[in-house]
């Protein structure tokens, strides 16, 4: 085990309803970054993500897609799982609740709840909308409207296990009150009490009305409420209760971080969980604000997504990160413009970072033939540097510890403009001219990649590719380690190699317009992408030789009548060129025969006849199946001419 001890900390689990956003990729950002910063200070961390698979929602969304709700959620979390690897994202484990790991383990945390007295059976009162079949509250209702349809909802019942959460509400205050520190920010926490304050009711846990979920284990015909599967992934996921060695080193959590909407989960429903099972509380859960887009938070319902892929694609994932961290306050929404983005990117990456190592490296070739030199004295100016370089450390770390991402990055940007204006104090070209000056120009130069390879170590938890670059150019070799950014002299002898640049200046209005017109392309391509191009369920696959065996034909309907015996079918005599034959169909229910007279069809023209009820029915007209009625297949082709 590592001295400093371990760190466990989590991301939400997301719903796999869809592509992740900028949103998601928000938080999932910071959870990285805090993982990463605490593995370099030499924590033993434990990064979970993972998906949410279960509900009504996802249930509804395959059926729509026409796949199973497994097949949809495999296809989506497929997709999660490239966007954290495209990102970089260092997460020790992705735990799916479809798995029979969380599965049989959240039915052994129901029980427990339920051996504990903390579970009874009732009846669940709600509105219901019969077209979705789902139940609402009357705050998730829109217009008094099925949120999801805009239909009337209608009170109904159902059969339902209830968790005592109202027992628990002293319980959460004490809590609150003992340890602040649990729910941050302060807001977040009055939030809560005052939630708790107006009276915590009893929460139902189960339903009826769907089946994709998990089984109550002591009453198959109940699934178990989406919260109570998804809260409890973060005990499932370390073995909790039967395999007990990681929960053991890790439980409790150090951090479960969350957007603020579902703080109210995390800090009520969850430790009141934990309680009922007589287990440790997590240490602290952190909400954080929204991103925030067009006045609103983005959501694939409004369409105002910001496809994190189109942006890495073209700046880098660093620099996303980079911004991501930067630009928001921790707990605090903020607006997303890619104005912003791209202005953050040309002053404080092209600008300042970029720049100061292109001109630290092109010095140290040019005066020091592309070898640091040892510093040779120091006067005000290297002192101040050597200053700032030192107690960069610490103040990252300060801020770390509340979180805030951006004043950690600010910090080190600190440095960074010193160091530009540092060479813009000792003037390294007016040195360079005059051979007195040589000591001077070396410990420029030394300081010079000193400072670097400091930046290199204090942003790594944050852009590593960054700083494995920036080592690369000053020839800083080894591993990263914490403690080397408190020492000012390491770089003596390191070879320069001139690499890339960067983060090349960009040009906002062309930029801008390129973004924008992107975001045109994508909203066409949206239709597949949003639903994560759920494949079709088909029938088992054929080669070329198999639909050649077809003989398709365009023809031109003369006559429609009802069929004599038949209320379901109708004759047709269709024309295909120079031959008319009979064609019976059963779609009496989908067309009358006045109306099929002169449309041009297409036939299966060489399909066996079959005598229908009486009458020789040679082919078969082909129609499009709208689910309770057939479309026309129509073309404007002349009659008799071939269809492939
Ligand atoms: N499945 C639940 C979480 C269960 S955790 C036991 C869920 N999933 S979610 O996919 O809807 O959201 C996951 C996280 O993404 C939430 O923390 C939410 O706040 C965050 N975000 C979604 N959109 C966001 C923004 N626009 N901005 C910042 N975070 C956002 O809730």
């Amino acid at each position: 085990m590592s001295e400093k001890g371990t760190y466990y900390i989590t991301t939400p689990i997301y719903y796999p309803s869809a592509n992740l956003h900028i949103g998601h990729t928000y938080c999932t950002v910071m959870t990285d970054a805090m993982a990463r910063f605490k593995r370099l200070l030499g924590y033993d961390v434990r990064f979970l993500t993972g998906t949410d698979e279960h509900g009504q929602k996802i249930q509804k969304k395959a059926d729509e897609a026409g796949v199973t709700p497994q097949q949809f959620v495999d296809q989506v979390v497929e997709g999660i799982k490239e966007l954290w690897a495209t990102m970089e994202i260092s997460y020790d484990d992705f735990i799916r609740t479809t798995e029979d790991r969380h599965v049989k383990r959240v039915q052994e945390i129901f029980k427990k709840m339920y051996d504990k007295g903390d579970i009874y059976k009732s009846v669940y009162e709600g509105l219901y909308c019969t077209d979705c079949e789902a139940f609402w509250t009357e705050s998730q209702l829109e217009d008094g409207k099925c949120p999801d349809c805009g239909r009337p909802v209608d009170k109904a019942q159902e059969e339902a296990y209830f968790f005592r959460l109202s027992e628990y509400g002293d319980k959460l205050l004490n809590l609150y009150e003992e340890h602040p520190e649990f729910l941050q920010p302060d807001t977040r926490r009055n939030e809560m009490k005052a939630f708790i304050n107006q009276g915590l009711e009893d929460l139902c846990i189960s339903r009826t009305s769907f089946d994709w979920g998990i089984p109550v284990p002591i009453d198959e015909k109940h699934v178990i409420y989406v919260w109570l599967d998804a809260l409890s992934n973060y005990i499932t996921a370390l073995g909790y209760p039967d395999d007990p060695e990681l929960y053991q080193k890790y439980w409790p959590a150090d951090v479960h971080l969350v957007g603020k909407e579902i703080v109210r989960f995390h800090s009520i429903i969850w430790p009141a969980m934990l309680m009922s099972i007589d287990e440790p509380l997590p240490k602290q859960v952190l909400g954080h604000g929204w991103l925030l887009i067009d006045g609103g938070k983005m959501s694939k319902s409004k369409g105002n997504v910001v496809d994190p892929v189109v942006l890495i694609e073209r700046y880098g994932i660093d620099a996303l990160k980079y911004f991501l961290l930067r630009e928001y306050t921790f707990g605090q929404d903020g607006v997303f413009t890619n104005e912003v983005l791209l202005r953050r990117m040309n002053f404080d990456l092209a600008n300042d970072l970029g720049n100061l190592v292109s001109r630290t490296v092109s010095m140290i070739e040019k005066y020091c033939d592309g070898i640091v030199p040892a510093a040779k004295g120091s006067d005000e100016f290297d002192k101040e540097l050597e200053e700032i370089a030192a107690a960069a450390p610490a103040k990252v770390e300060a801020q770390m510890d509340k979180f805030a991402f951006n004043m950690a990055l600010e910090e080190i940007w600190i440095l960074v403009r010193r160091a530009n204006k540092y060479v813009d104090e000792k003037m390294p070209w007016a040195l360079a001219k005059d051979p007195e000056k040589k000591n001077d120009l070396d410990t420029c130069m030394h300081h010079l990649a000193e400072a670097l390879r400091v930046v290199s170590i204090l942003i790594y938890p944050f852009m590593h590719t960054t700083a494995d670059k920036i080592r690369e150019q000053i020839g800083a070799e080894g591993e990263v380690k914490w403690e080397d950014a408190h020492v000012f002299n390491f770089m003596n002898g390191n070879k320069i190699s001139k690499g890339e640049v960067l983060f090349p200046r960009l040009d906002i209005d062309k930029e801008l317009a390129e973004l924008e017109a992107l975001k045109g392309a994508q909203a066409s391509e949206e239709v597949g992408a949003a639903e994560g191009n759920i494949p079709l369920e088909l029938k088992p696959e054929i080669v070329y030789d198999d639909f050649d065996k077809l003989d398709l034909r365009v023809g031109t309907i003369l006559k429609a009548e009802k069929h004599p015996n038949a209320d379901k079918l109708l004759v047709f005599q269709v024309k295909m060129g120079t031959e008319t034959r009979q064609i019976v169909s059963g779609v009496a229910k989908d067309f009358t025969p006045e109306e099929m007279v002169g449309k041009k069809v297409i036939v299966v023209a060489n399909l066996k006849p079959r005598d229908l009820r009486g009458l020789e029915s040679k082919g078969m007209i082909l129609f499009a199946d709208n689910g309770d009625k057939l479309a026309m297949v129509s073309t404007d082709a002349e009659d008799g001419n071939p269809v492939t």
